[in-house]
């Protein structure tokens, strides 16, 4: 096979055939591509697009690269396309754990301007999230659930080209990202998937027609699997949560267990409804949605979820006293409304490279976070607190003229829309 030929066909808008998809992703991972070379089958992908066969090819191709695991037990997976201030999977995993639901969450770190679950967990200052498959699987026969970062053994076709994507402006392709996220979910061996597929400034796809299409595409590569797949296409046009910086998230998420209501967590009691209801069908059982959504709030209210999501962080070595101070900080700064009226744009992208620029820039990285005192939909008076910064170093008001940007107040009330479509 002829490697510039192959590229040339995609560059002509032309469809390449399994074999030399293959042909390209095997040679890649060998090292027997150059990245000059991958980099230009990168781009004409990410401009000319990948047919079903192509993308599926793809796809098997980057999964069969490394190791895949096998349980015994059915187990569930949910994984997010990326977004802000996102940490539905540390408020589900112990939801459908105390369920007896066995969820492996496999997660990664903060990509660009999105968050990772992996730092979060980190925050419980010794949590291992690096485990060997034997106490993967201890953990799950333990606690029935267990957050740990992708096995190094798994598609390391996908790490390597991911990386490559990272540094050449071609993340953001529907057949690129499909086959990245679901070569990974395969591997792990979940037979049930719930995949959030998030739209808007926050978020790689920034229009809904795209996420519903990446989505569409997702859930058809794992259908061919065989493993039960859905996708909910949901807002990142502003943050999920009221926290940006991994502390303040994870005191948003101890916020959520302690059943305190917010979007962040009446996403992740949707998500845990949805996995809970295909785990239930897949068991032959016939429960009520009602019936699962009480549960849910049972599991809450009794305290049970937060007690498990502490067995979890305990057991990966994590120490759960760290929950004392969180968000204190030797510095903070208030940003306040400039007039009244509705919160109409807390832009996810902006608010979020603000953080991102204060934590470069400071001694203790650690230590910077945003949180927010409103939401969209939300009234506000003049002088009223939009946001708060948080950093042990020193913060320079210039800031003020980002957030200024980042901010949106208007006289007519929007409505945001968490959920926008479900695809099945
Ligand atoms: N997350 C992934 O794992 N892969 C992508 O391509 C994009 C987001």
């Amino acid at each position: 096979m002829n490697l510039y030929d192959i590229i040339e066909k995609k560059r002509h808008g032309q469809s390449n055939t399994a074999a030399e998809v293959e042909y390209v992703i095997k040679g890649f991972t060998a090292g027997d591509i150059p990245d000059y070379m991958m980099s230009a089958y990168l781009m004409a992908v990410c401009i000319n697009g990948a047919d079903k066969d192509e993308t599926f090819a793809m796809c098997k191709a980057m999964m069969e690269s490394g190791d895949t695991l096998h349980f015994d037990s059915v187990v569930v997976d949910k994984h997010s396309t990326g977004g802000v201030s996102d940490s539905t999977s540390m408020i589900l995993v112990p939801i459908l754990a105390s369920m007896g639901i066995d969820i492996l969450k496999m997660s990664g770190r903060s990509l660009g301007f999105t968050g990772g679950t992996i730092d979060k967990i980190e925050v419980f200052s010794g949590y291992q999230a690096d485990m060997s498959e034997k106490k993967l699987l201890e953990a799950l026969h333990k606690n029935h659930g267990v957050i740990v970062s992708q096995s190094q053994d798994l598609c390391p076709a996908d790490k390597k080209i991911y990386a490559l994507r990272d540094k050449t402006a071609t993340v953001d392709s529907i057949p690129l990202i499909a086959s990245s996220i679901m070569s990974k979910k395969l591997a792990t061996g979940a037979k049930i998937i719930l995949l959030d597929v998030k739209y808007g400034s926050g978020a790689f796809m920034k229009s809904a027609e795209n996420a519903v299409k990446l989505a569409r595409t997702m859930v058809d590569i794992g259908r061919s699997y065989d493993r039960q797949v859905m996708a909910v296409v949901t807002d990142m046009d502003s943050p999920l949560g009221s926290s940006i910086g991994a502390k303040f998230e994870v005191a948003d998420v101890l916020d959520v267990l302690d059943g305190k209501s917010s979007d962040l967590g009446n996403l992740a009691k949707f998500f845990a409804c949805e996995i809970a209801g295909m785990y239930y069908k897949d068991q032959g059982k016939e429960i009520k949605r009602a019936d699962i959504e009480a549960t849910i709030d049972t599991i809450i209210s009794s305290g049970a979820a937060k007690e498990k999501f502490f067995d979890i962080v305990k057991f990966g070595g994590g120490d759960i006293s760290v929950v004392e101070n969180l968000t204190k900080t030797k510095y903070s700064l208030e940003y306040k409304a400039k007039s009244a009226g509705y919160i109409s744009r807390l832009d996810a992208y902006s608010l979020s490279k603000i953080v991102r620029e204060m934590t470069d820039s400071a001694q203790d990285k650690a230590s910077v976070g945003l949180r927010l005192n409103v939401n969209i939909g939300d009234k506000v008076n003049m002088g009223d607190t939009i946001c708060t910064l948080h950093s042990n170093d020193k913060i320079s008001s210039a800031i003020i003229n980002a957030l200024d940007s980042a901010v949106v107040i208007s006289k007519k009330k929007t409505v945001k829309q968490l959920v926008y479509k479900v695809v099945r």
